[in-house]
């Protein structure tokens, strides 16, 4: 497995396995790896010849005061553990190397339909950093599939709509969210939660299938539903910033007669911002 810090040294390895006509996959991650990552690495490997893990903490995804300096990182163990899924490449550039003209003022990638709602009305500024910073690095490995997680749905949306609107010749793959065996959703930021708070977090699952089971029992009152979510969610502990039903498709209200729909939240729990959604076919 080669790790590969410079753009340059990276394109000349595609390059060399293009002229072999060998597919490449690429995954995205801003490292300190888990199952949820290692899926994502998994199901590349069955779709590329070749596949790239990308590691790099973008910082103009973080706003001030969010966890940019703080967020965990682990090099050699997320190393260790793409090397046993016979990964071929890591690129973990420095912050110089993708963003040579500073992080301020360089050309961005917005996605204007889905970056400034949910999660982008409390973060903003947080889609234009993850949709610029993935197009670089679709630019830069130029693969012929990317796979994402839907546990970070709108990202997955926004990441969509940008290879759409560009015209980026690659097959985005979104996989399903790997959780641990109470619900919670794999993440990095889970390692923010105390004891006593991870005892809590998978209330925000449980309260996602909750209003999943209602939407399947006909309640089409999604306001009412979003209301005793976030109910849910205080009860037991957390800070809601938000708890939506949504199309599936682009975010929007759903009408009564919209069948493919998600339920999504974010919440806080201590210093931990959790995610999570659940999508619901009413088919
Ligand atoms: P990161 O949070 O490291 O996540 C990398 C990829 O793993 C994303 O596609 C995310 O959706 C997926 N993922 C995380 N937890 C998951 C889980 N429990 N189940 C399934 N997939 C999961 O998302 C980012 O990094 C960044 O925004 C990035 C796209 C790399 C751009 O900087």
């Amino acid at each position: 497995m080669r790790i590969v810090r410079r753009i340059p040294e990276l394109r000349s390895l595609v390059r060399s396995w293009r002229a072999q006509r060998l597919t490449v996959s690429l995954v995205p991650t801003m490292g300190n790896l888990h199952e949820g990552h290692l899926a994502l690495v998994k199901v590349a490997r069955e779709h590329g010849d070749r596949v790239v893990t990308s590691l790099f903490v973008n910082p103009t995804q973080f706003g001030a005061g969010e966890d940019y300096a703080t967020y965990p990182q682990s090099l050699e163990i997320d190393c260790a553990q793409l090397r046993a899924l016979a990964v071929d490449a890591v690129f973990a550039p420095a912050v110089q190397e993708m963003y040579p003209a500073g992080i301020m003022g360089h050309t961005q990638v917005d996605v204007p339909a889905l970056s400034g709602i949910l999660c982008g009305a409390f973060r903003p500024g947080h889609f234009t950093g993850v949709a610029t910073v993935v197009a670089k690095l679709l630019n830069v490995v130029q693969p012929d599939s990317a796979v994402f997680g839907r546990k970070d749905y709108q990202q997955l949306l926004v990441i969509r709509r940008l290879v759409a609107d560009l015209d980026l010749p690659v097959r985005v793959i979104g996989m399903p969210t790997v959780r641990e065996p109470d619900g919670l959703a794999r993440s990095s930021r889970n390692a923010y939660l105390k004891p006593s708070q991870r005892a809590l977090a998978p209330e925000l699952f449980r309260t996602l299938t909750a209003l999943r089971q209602a939407l399947f029992e006909g309640e089409s009152n999604f306001r009412l539903l979003e209301a005793r979510g976030s109910k849910m969610l205080m009860d037991a502990g957390m800070r809601p910033e938000y708890v939506a039903i949504r199309r599936g498709a682009d975010l929007r209200e759903p009408c009564r007669d919209d069948l493919e729909l998600v339920v999504l939240a974010a919440a806080w729990l201590g210093e931990a911002r959790l995610i999570d959604n659940v999508e619901v076919s009413l088919n």
